[in-house]
């Protein structure tokens, strides 16, 4: 176990499913389907993307981008993961207020491009974040906060199985305002030994006629 400050790293989805998935840093190569993916997403995104309070936008380059998320890496107060599917850029996964001490937590937060979801891509992306969150990073606790109004973000929580914490009032600056978000929650004990990415895929699902299979999360 370290306590966070080895960067970069690299996670592999290794469930047994399809498609492969990668959690990896953004490196300065990535600046053109970056910022494609971005623009394309720009609509998709706004609804859940942070926003800052005093209204302004600052336009910040590629790279000063990556170099600030890198020195957070390497500082330890976060992680930020580019997530790729078969080699492909399709979003993005940060685990972020990493905090030692007595508290050992941090929090999770997402977004996929929209051709990109609705496959089990961020329930397996975020399993295998958890799993490293609690083995090598030796954290006990990683919350996830989400807007009632996101539907899909809940579905994710619900099918990782996160305890739900209760609603927290004008939490979060998304969309140009203070927005209430309900968190949810996984403990180290909680966890226990067995993997995210096995609880998941043994949980059943509670819409539908369907229970989950080895073949599909
Ligand atoms: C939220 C988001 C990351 C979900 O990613 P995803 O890869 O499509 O999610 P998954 O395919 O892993 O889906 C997990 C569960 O959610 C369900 N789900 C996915 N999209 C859904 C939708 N639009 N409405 C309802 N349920 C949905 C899936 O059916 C699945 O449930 P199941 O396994 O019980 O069938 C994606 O929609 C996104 O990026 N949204 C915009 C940004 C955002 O909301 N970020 C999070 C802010 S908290």
């Amino acid at each position: 176990m370290t306590t966070g400050t080895r960067w970069p790293v690299v996670l592999r989805v290794e469930d047994g499913l399809e498609p492969q998935i990668v959690l990896r840093p953004l490196t300065r190569r990535d600046r053109r389907a970056w910022v494609e993916l971005r623009s394309h997403n720009a609509f998709w995104l706004r609804p859940w993307d942070a926003t800052r309070p005093d209204g302004s936008a600052p336009r910040v380059r590629f790279q000063e981008f990556v170099r600030t998320l890198n020195a957070d890496a390497r500082a330890g107060r976060s992680r930020p993961f580019a997530i790729e599917v078969d080699g492909r850029l399709v979003g993005s996964l940060t685990l972020s207020s990493i905090i030692y001490g007595a508290l050992r937590s941090a929090s999770v937060g997402y977004w996929l491009a929209h051709a990109a979801t609705g496959r089990g891509t961020m329930t397996r992306s975020i399993a295998r974040l958890l799993d490293y969150a609690f083995e090598d990073l030796g954290l006990h606790r990683v919350e996830i906060c989400v807007r009632p109004e996101n539907t899909a973000s809940l579905a994710v929580v619900a099918r990782l199985g996160l305890r739900a914490e209760g609603r927290r009032e004008r939490f979060l600056h998304i969309d140009g305002q203070w927005r209430d978000h309900l968190a949810f929650a996984v403990t180290a004990e909680e966890r226990g030994s067995t993997r995210m990415a096995d609880r998941v895929l043994r949980a059943p699902r509670d819409h539908g006629e369907q229970t989950s299979t080895s073949a599909e999360v």
